[in-house]
């Protein structure tokens, strides 16, 4: 019986859809859905072999937590989806994770150091572009507990080797110290004192900048920002004597490491919390605007500013979205097949097909079949579009005899198997099949 619509295959859509995805919020379809759940098992792999463990957080926050990153930040102060629920509570979909961890820190108060690595979705109501969404997926790591120098090149080089781990051979990696506390403001300072100084040849974008954070006007890649950001004061003469001392030890460790770096004295990131250490990997390929992989710093005093008792912290984030694109555009990391093993084709109208799956896929094989009871010839092109390796096909003669036949699918298998086609014994179907796929 027919119980269908229509052929198997495309169903037409006459109609322009009522709904689709927000802007800057997307599916992720098959397979590219399986690549994304391999991205995690490998930075899983690499990040828990160093003795991080998963930390799971919620999606929301109350707001306080994300106002403590500190209002300069556009992901705060213009980025952040907030709002009141039902219960008056002013709560925010989360930006970034560093906070929250921070906060889970303060309320769980695991022992120190306390490695942790994460992975979810990050909302920032950005505009949308190439490499850029509203709803956006990190993976990331963070170290709460100790300012060892040793730990920045632990993190940075965990997220090095992942990198490579993918397959990119073009990433490259920046780093920087924003020195201590006193040390960052006094630059921020002399920074102000001299782009005021020179007002009138800065940009009206970086006119504004100047007046919420100094820092940032460094990140303009406005040409007529340019010279005045050459000629503007270096961070690293600001340095205390620790903050020298700490940034000559990362730098040393990376060496000792042979991961190669430069050294960039512009580099301040997008977020306020950051001191000491920060550091960027970048892309080679895509757009300037877009080729910041992932990022991170040193966030000694986040926790305070939580409630939590002084504790250093350090970690980095990576886009997922964007290091795939990076991995596009490489040629590198492509979807897993998910494809299944057995298609089960069945023309006899009974229980057949169901209990074949059933039982290959209790024997840790993956099988999937026809439905609807269509002809033989629509099943056989389910079977191809299927993927499957093999089609284990039962007509009424094969289940009078108790047989199967079982049909390679593909060129290759065809002549690796010495017979091709095979009609087995139901009972023996297992056994033949283990056979012809190892
Ligand atoms: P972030 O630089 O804001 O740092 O974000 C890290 C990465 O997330 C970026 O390099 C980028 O790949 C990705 N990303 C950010 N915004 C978007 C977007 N709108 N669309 C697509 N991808 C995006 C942080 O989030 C810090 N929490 C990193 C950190 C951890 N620092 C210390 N610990």
């Amino acid at each position: 019986m027919v119980t269908g619509s229509g052929r198997p295959g495309p169903i037409a859509f006459t109609t322009v859809p009522e709904f689709q995805t927000s802007p800057g919020m997307r599916d992720i379809l098959p397979p590219e859905s399986a690549r994304w759940r391999r991205f995690v098992d490998v930075f899983a792999r690499v990040t828990e072999a160093a003795g991080y463990g998963q930390v799971m957080s919620p999606l929301l926050e109350d707001l306080g937590v994300f106002q403590r990153i500190g209002d300069a930040t556009d992901v705060v102060s213009k980025e952040m989806y907030d709002f009141v629920d039902k219960g008056g509570r002013h709560i925010a979909l989360r930006p970034e994770l560093t906070a929250s961890v921070c906060r889970a820190f303060v309320q769980h108060r695991p022992l120190a150091p306390w490695k942790v690595w994460y992975t979810g979705s990050m909302f920032r109501y950005e505009k949308p572009q190439r490499g850029r969404y509203r709803q956006f997926d990190q993976v990331g790591i963070e170290v709460l507990g100790t300012d060892d120098p040793n730990v920045d090149v632990e993190v940075i080089a965990l997220g090095w080797e992942f990198y490579r781990a993918l397959g990119l051979q073009q990433v490259t990696l920046l780093v920087n110290s924003l020195g201590e506390p006193e040390d960052r403001a006094r630059y921020v300072e002399a920074l102000r004192t001299h782009f005021e100084a020179n007002l009138a040849d800065l940009s009206e974008e970086s006119k504004v900048t100047l007046g919420k954070n100094p820092l940032r006007v460094l990140d303009s890649k406005r040409p007529q920002d340019a010279p005045l950001v050459a000629a503007a004061p270096k961070i690293a003469d600001f340095y205390s004597e620790k903050a020298a001392a700490h940034f000559d030890a990362v730098r040393a460790g990376l060496v000792a490491l042979g991961i190669p770096f430069t050294v960039d004295t512009k580099l301040v990131r997008g977020l306020d919390y950051y001191r000491y250490t920060t550091f960027e990997f970048q892309g080679g390929t895509l757009d300037s605007a877009q080729n910041a992989l992932g990022g991170g710093g040193r966030y000694d005093g986040l926790v305070e500013a939580l409630g939590g008792p002084a504790t250093p912290g350090i970690g980095f984030a990576l886009g997922l979205d964007r290091t795939l694109l990076a991995c596009d555009d490489e040629g590198v990391f492509a979807a897993p097949s998910t494809a299944v093993d057995v298609f089960v084709v069945d023309t006899t109208g009974g229980t057949e097909a169901l209990t074949i799956t059933a039982q290959l896929r209790a024997a840790g094989l993956s099988a999937d079949r026809a439905y609807e009871n269509r002809s033989m010839k629509s099943q056989m092109k389910g079977a191809d579009r299927s993927g499957a390796a093999f089609a284990v096909i039962v007509g009424s003669n094969e289940l009078e005899a108790g047989t199967v036949v079982v049909r390679p699918l593909r060129a290759e298998l065809s002549d690796d198997t010495a017979s091709g086609q095979a009609v087995v014994p139901r009972t023996d179907l297992l056994d033949h099949l283990t056979k012809v796929m190892s």
